[in-house]
């Protein structure tokens, strides 16, 4: 299946920002990393936490419940106390739209 979902359009999710988005229901946080964009599935792995409220460094978000943290390139797992990776989703711009492919990259 190759279906796109809208999320936002690139000048409402600047450098920083995160943006979150019901993909299948799951549900997906979006994040601009210095122009560059990061899809994941906003639940930790741990226990739940919702991802998109952590705080993110570099390339990393740390769980704001006990702090985990996982790479939101690859959705690899960087700091325990999550022992399992995160999913993450294909994003592109299109006509200045911000997108999420339906399917995430482990399927
Ligand atoms: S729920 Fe994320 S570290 Fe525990």
């Amino acid at each position: 299946m190759s279906e796109w979902i809208d999320v936002n359009s690139v000048a409402n999710l600047p450098p920083g920002s995160v943006s979150l988005i019901d993909v299948n229901d799951i549900e997906v946080a979006v994040f601009n990393i210095g122009g560059q964009f990061y899809a994941i599935e906003d639940i930790c792995t741990h226990d739940g936490g919702t991802l998109a409220e952590g705080e993110v460094q570099g390339f990393e978000i740390e769980c704001p419940r006990h702090g985990a943290r996982f790479d939101l390139r690859s959705g690899r797992v960087t700091a325990p106390p999550a022992c399992e990776d995160i999913s993450t989703f294909q994003v592109r711009i299109l006509d200045n739209r911000v997108q999420v492919h339906a399917a995430d990259d482990n399927h």
